[in-house]
């Protein structure tokens, strides 16, 4: 009988958790699973809710046990995946019939989908990782306005809440949702970068072991900087490994791992044209940590490094700096790529998006939420609170990125973050020089600063 609420396609660790979250929210859940085997071990792992848990061995069973006008959650690897999964799909759907592409896609993959395809499409960003796709994720949607609303009351009764607020909304149009979610997981990487830089700071320059390292994130996550990484970070700092009886982090090879979403993240930037140092400095900074066999032969030829002279309070101060200038360059580019793609999308509601249920989730994002909204089209280093903790907190910052680079310690996310202060603030650039030096090799013209005039040439243009 078709009366299951929605589908869903993929028993992965995401699409299990998140299937068992429609089920405990009371809506009847259709799932199915490429390998059948899955889709009968979810159901027997779901206790009590698997009364409201519909398994499916093929599609056509799946789409015979949703009501119609049907929405099917489709929780596959980005990519291909995606497009086989839709392909094998499409042949037992109407007309009216929705998919919702919830997994970690490329915006263009979704819009080039939303362009092909000939049936009602959203792109949905999920994040929280499993712990909130089981308990209550950030839900971050691009699409129909209209298609939205048809599952709005699923999507809002699994999300987050803040303040009783849910964290899951329509949030621009097209690709919007998943554009969303890569410049989440680019600032998620740069957030993640400069508390790795900070504990780097800790371990190398100070000397600091792991046992002491997790009490001073832990307190600094009482203060401004709360958050859901630096709380994590002191757990995982904390945590003990039985095998060599010392600490868990001193036996974690020092190689990042990725996705790809934070890349996307980087390359969409240059595409805009819109700055986005910290971030990019984090995608590079995973890139370099997976050299690990040249580092090590590196290490042997160009020495060791020095021990800082830092307080703590320094590192905290420069921390909180470096974040307010990554998540500056965050929203701007969400404000570029609204006015490149015209999207309705407004950096108020995506602030209160990632409130929580997010991994960025942090108490300064409901400050930022506010700020977007009493100053709309300024940035956050022109919101008057966020400028506050700029002025309050760059002499850190300055102090952190020049001791550290004296001591041969690498900072690079928050050197960038340094730059972009400096860069932005500096009212007299130095592109004048650029603009010099391309018109004298290509006479590409320039404008004058006193008469306003474009198209002017230099000397050189003479002969
Ligand atoms: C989230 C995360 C998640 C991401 C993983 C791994 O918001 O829940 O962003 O979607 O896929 O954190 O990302 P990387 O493998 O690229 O680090």
């Amino acid at each position: 009988m078709a009366d299951a609420d929605i589908g869903l396609i993929g028993l992965g660790t995401m699409g299990s958790a998140l299937a068992l979250n429609i089920a405990e929210k009371g809506f009847t859940v259709a799932v199915f699973n490429r390998t059948t085997a899955k889709t009968h071990a979810f159901v027997e792992e779901a206790g009590d809710l698997a009364a409201r848990v519909v398994p499916c061995e093929t599609l056509e069973a799946l789409t015979a046990a949703v009501r119609g006008p049907r929405a099917v959650l489709l929780m596959v690897p980005a990519g291909a995946p995606v497009d086989d999964q839709i392909a094998a799909l499409d042949p037992y759907l109407g007309v009216d019939d929705l998919i919702i592409d919830a997994g970690n896609a490329n915006f263009r993959d979704t819009m080039r989908r939303m362009e092909t395809l000939d049936r009602p499409f959203l792109g949905v960003g999920v994040s929280g990782g499993e712990d909130g796709a089981r308990h209550g994720p950030a839900i971050m949607a691009g699409g129909d306005k209209a298609h939205w609303d048809r599952v709005e009351p699923i999507l809002t009764a699994i999300s987050a809440k803040f303040d009783g607020v849910p964290c899951a909304a329509h949030l621009g149009e097209t690709g919007a949702g998943h554009f969303v979610k890569a410049v989440h997981n680019g600032i998620e990487y740069a957030d993640m970068q400069l508390i790795a830089e900070t504990y780097g700071l800790m371990r190398d320059g100070l000397g600091m072991a792991a046992a002491d390292i997790a009490p001073a994130f832990a307190h600094w996550n009482e203060g401004r900087l709360s958050s859901y990484l630096i709380e994590i970070s002191a757990a995982v700092a904390a945590a003990h490994d039985a095998t060599t009886d010392g600490p868990l982090l001193d036996v974690i090879v020092d190689a990042a791992g990725q996705k790809g979403t934070g890349r996307w993240t980087a390359i969409e930037a240059q595409h805009l044209g819109t700055p986005i140092p910290v971030i990019e400095a984090a995608v590079a900074a995973r890139n370099m940590s997976a050299r690990r066999d040249l580092r090590a032969a590196l290490a042997d030829t160009f020495g060791g490094t020095e021990r800082l002279q830092l307080g703590e309070d320094r590192l905290e101060a420069a921390l909180t700096c470096g974040k307010v200038l990554c998540y500056t360059q965050g929203f701007d580019m969400l404000r570029a790529a609204a006015r490149a793609f015209e999207w309705s999308l407004m950096r108020e509601d995506v602030a209160r998006n990632w409130r929580a249920g997010c991994i960025i989730r942090s108490a300064m994002l409901d400050d930022m939420a506010e700020a977007f909204e009493v100053a709309p089209g300024k940035t956050l280093m022109e919101a008057p609170h966020f400028a506050d903790i700029l002025s309050q907190t760059i002499g850190a910052l300055r102090e952190v990125v020049v001791t550290a680079s004296a001591a041969g310690l690498p900072v690079p996310a928050m050197a960038a973050a340094l730059g972009y202060f400096d860069t932005m603030r500096l009212e007299r650039g130095t592109a004048n020089m650029i603009q010099g030096q391309r018109d004298y090799f290509g006479l590409h013209g320039f404008q004058r600063l006193d008469s306003g005039e474009s198209g002017q040439h230099g000397p050189w243009a003479e002969g």
